[in-house]
C-alpha cells in the first residue's frame, strides 16, 4: 500500500515518533512517504491559529491510506495541524490512522479533546479513521507507548 504520513511537529517529538512509525510499515512492504507541515511563517503559529499558510501541500490523491500526527497544543490539537485540514478536500473512504504527542502524562490534559478534533476533521473530510493513538511524553514509559503506538498501527495498514 502506498501510505502517506502527514506530519506538523514544532519541537521535533512527534516527527521522531513517524520516522518509526515509516520504518516499521516500510519493513512490511508499504511504500512510505513522510509529509512534514512547514509553516510559510512559524510566527503565526499559535494556539488558536487560523488560516495558516504552508510551504509546502502535499499531494493526497496517490496514496491509498493515511497518518495525520501531530502535538497537543494548549489542551487542544495544535493549530499546525487544524488550520492544515482547510487544505484537504477529500480522503476517499481511505483507510486512516490519527496519533498525538503530548508532554503531560494524562490524556486529560488535552490529549483526549486534541483527539477528538482530529478524528472529526478527518472524518469531515470522509477519511475511514481505524486507528489512534496518544504518547505522553513525560511519562516513565514512553519507550514502551512509543513502541506501542507503532505496532498497533503497523498493524493496521
Ligand atoms: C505551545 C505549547 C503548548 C502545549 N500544550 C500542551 C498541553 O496542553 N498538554 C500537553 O500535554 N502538552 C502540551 N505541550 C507539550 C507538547 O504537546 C509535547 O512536548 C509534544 O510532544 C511536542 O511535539 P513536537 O515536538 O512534535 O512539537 C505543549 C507544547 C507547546 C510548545
Amino acid at each position: 500500500m502506498k501510505i502517506g504520513i502527514i506530519v506538523y511537529s514544532q519541537t521535533g517529538n512527534t516527527y521522531s515518533v513517524v520516522e518509526k512509525v515509516k520504518e516499521e510499515l516500510t519493513n512490511k512492504g508499504h511504500e512510505v512517504n513522510i509529509n512534514r507541515l512547514e509553516p510559510l511563517n512559524p510566527n503565526d503559529v499559535h494556539p488558536g491559529a487560523k488560516n495558516i499558510k504552508y510551504k509546502n501541500l502535499p499531494e493526497l490523491e496517490k496514496y491509498d491510506g493515511y497518518i495525520f500526527a501531530s502535538p497537543v497544543q494548549a489542551f487542544s490539537l495544535a493549530a499546525g495541524m487544524e488550520s492544515y485540514f482547510d487544505n484537504i478536500e477529500n480522503l476517499d473512504n481511505k483507510k486512516t490512522a490519527c496519533f498525538l504527542t503530548k508532554g503531560l502524562p494524562f490524556n486529560w490534559t488535552g490529549g483526549t479533546r486534541a483527539m477528538k478534533q482530529l478524528k472529526e476533521l478527518a472524518e469531515s473530510k470522509n477519511g475511514k479513521v481505524v486507528e489512534t493513538g496518544i504518547i505522553k511524553w513525560l511519562s516513565f514509559n514512553r519507550k514502551k507507548q512509543i513502541r506501542n503506538v507503532v505496532k498497533k498501527i503497523g498493524q493496521t495498514f
